[in-house]
């Protein structure tokens, strides 16, 4: 780390880090998969991809399918590996998810409760009829992200984490111990403290949007669409909780993104989408996290190597250089695709991160 002058980090002019992996991203297909593809690749190597396509990538040949029609949108030697992973239903066959992961075409399996979330109808709706696949996956080493959440609609939207944890994840764990999870997009400080005392076969990715926003920059002074995801962003004390987590360099919590893009017409409207588009300024956006938590020192564990090391992945090689401007940066408030457009996370704050 250069320092521009002897003093505080917030004099620090240039950080090189390695390059960093996004554990949790929504790509989507066609003019959206074109179009928001060029934001992940300018800052990530690698990215897991979410398989909630409509229809969904359940089998071993869609998820080889869906990487070629990635890897067809990458520009010529782009350096960025997409890795896929499985939409776990009710019908999954344990041994072409075994077959899958042993040939390297997936990295994992995402587990969707049913009606949780976004193009999760084809999801789980009873755990015990998804043993077999997990009990599979356990033997193999496979890694399990759940989308950490209960859909009933009698449990109260804020407590949705920490009532699938207690109801899903923990007997889930108790009765498959050596099954690696990721608890996908941690809200609460429940979670947290559950990841974090887990031991190693769980982990957990945090976004960047619940590092910055609470429920608040949702709902108070007007409702803002775009700031809407799922799971939706808690009070304060858990985006603080987060940040705790984030900046600690324990090295079971990492970046996901969960950048999800959907259209302005998606979002902006009587029942819009869930979902927040981040991969154009997540990196800058963390730096500053990390900085204003006076954490710099920690920025490259969460970005490029916790997630690496918790999937048995080696660290990128390359490099990327974030430099602290003077002056805040700029990000465009919107991307165009032959979709449509889509709004890029506004994080509220002077965000004084570029990278090279
Ligand atoms: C995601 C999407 O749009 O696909 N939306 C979201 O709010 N995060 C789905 C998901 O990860 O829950
Ligand atoms: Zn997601």
């Amino acid at each position: 780390m250069d320092k521009a002058d002897a003093g505080g980090q917030a004099e620090t002019a240039h950080i090189t880090i390695l390059r960093p992996d996004d554990w949790h991203l929504h790509l989507r297909d066609g003019g959206l998969l074109s179009g928001v593809l060029p934001e992940s690749i300018r800052h990530f190597a690698r990215a897991l991809v979410m398989p909630n396509l409509q229809p969904p990538v359940v089998t071993a040949r869609d998820a080889l399918n869906y990487r070629k029609r990635i890897e067809s949108a990458l520009p010529p030697e782009s350096g960025f590996s997409p890795l896929m992973t499985l939409y776990l239903t009710e019908s999954t066959d344990p041994e072409d998810v075994a077959a899958a992961h042993g040939d390297g075409v997936i990295t994992a399996v995402k587990l969707y409760p049913a009606g949780a979330t976004t193009h999760s109808e084809s999801g789980v709706r009873e755990v015990h009829r998804v043993m077999p696949v997990l009990e599979r996956m356990a033997g193999i080493g496979c890694p399990l992200c759940v989308h950490g959440e209960v859909p009933d609609s009698d449990v109260d939207v804020f407590d949705r984490e920490s009532v699938f944890i207690e109801n899903v994840l923990d007997p889930l764990r108790r009765e498959i111990p050596d099954l690696r999870i990721v608890l996908e997009h941690v809200t609460t400080a429940e979670g947290v403290d559950y990841v974090g005392g887990g031991g190693d076969s769980l982990a957990a990715t945090i976004t960047v949007h619940h590092l910055l926003i609470n429920r608040n920059h949702i709902l108070a002074g007007g409702i803002r669409p775009h700031y809407y995801c799922l799971p939706v962003a808690k009070r304060e004390r858990h985006r603080l909780a987060l940040r705790e987590a984030a900046v600690s360099g324990h090295p079971r919590f990492f970046l996901g993104t969960d950048s999800a893009p959907h259209c302005v017409a998606d979002k902006e409207t009587a029942k819009g989408c869930a979902g927040v588009f981040t991969a154009t300024n997540a990196v800058p956006c963390v730096a500053q996290v990390f900085e204003d938590e006076g954490s710099l020192g920690t920025l490259e564990a969460f970005l490029s190597l916790n997630g690496a090391a918790f999937y048995g992945l080696p660290t990128n090689h390359s490099t990327i250089t974030l430099t602290r401007q003077h002056e805040p940066a700029s990000f465009p408030a919107c991307i165009g695709t032959t979709a449509g457009p889509v709004v890029v996370f506004d994080p509220g704050i002077d965000i004084y991160w570029t990278v090279a």
